[in-house]
């Protein structure tokens, strides 16, 4: 088993599960790897929704499938949450991060779309969602959510000075979408799965 990433972060976390011979992992951008031979199984946990252009990536990566070979894709899709929303709206309302609005275009299309785009690949397909209700506490629990995934590369483009103000806008504005109760604060977070397989 090959594990790959484009993190040396990532790759050293993962290099102690390693098993020499059996599971290892190597740096390596989705966009352009390619393995030296067909695979029985390609399994992608938690990375498509970063990466663009879907239409020629997952019909390349079907054809990397052995005969009776499975592709399963696990990604968050939250383009059109309140969370992504809301990280768009604040970068609009200010002179100072305007220029970062829509910097991060919705990668990830309807599960529908993957459905069929699978089937075009001659792979019997099977798809769902599910949306997660994460109950978080603490203050700001969605802003401390979101600052270690969607958040990460906005903040990594805005200078360092306009970061808290940047923050505090948004975090405002979480403040109103995800209402606190007195058991937590709901955050909801769907998540698409589906897996190909080649007859
Ligand atoms: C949420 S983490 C998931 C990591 C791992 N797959 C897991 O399930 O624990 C998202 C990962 O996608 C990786 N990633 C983002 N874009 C990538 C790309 N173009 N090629 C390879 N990895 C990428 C990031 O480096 C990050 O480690």
């Amino acid at each position: 088993v090959l594990g790959i990433d484009s993190s040396p972060e990532m790759l050293a976390a993962a290099a102690e599960r390693a098993i020499p011979g059996r599971l290892e992992f190597a740096p390596g951008d989705v966009r352009d790897w390619a393995p030296a031979e067909p695979l029985d199984l390609i399994i992608s946990n938690a990375t498509l929704h970063w990466v663009p252009e879907h239409e020629t990536l997952l019909p390349r990566l079907a054809s990397y499938l052995a005969p009776r070979g499975a592709i399963a894709v696990q990604m968050p899709a939250n383009f059109d949450a309140a969370t992504h929303v809301l990280i768009n709206e604040t970068l609009a309302e200010d002179p100072r991060w305007q220029a970062l609005k829509d910097w991060r275009p919705a990668a990830v299309h309807p599960l529908s779309w993957y459905v069929e785009k699978l089937w075009a690949c001659g792979l019997i397909v099977d798809g769902w969602e599910t949306v997660y209700l994460h109950v978080l506490h603490g203050d700001d629990p969605v802003l401390e959510w979101v600052k270690g995934s969607a958040l990460r590369p906005v903040l990594a483009r805005l200078p360092e000075a306009d970061r808290p103000a940047f923050t505090a806008a948004y975090a405002a504005k979480l403040r109103s979408a995800y209402p606190r109760t007195e058991h937590g604060t709901v955050l909801p977070f769907r998540r698409v799965f589906f897996v190909g397989r080649r007859p």
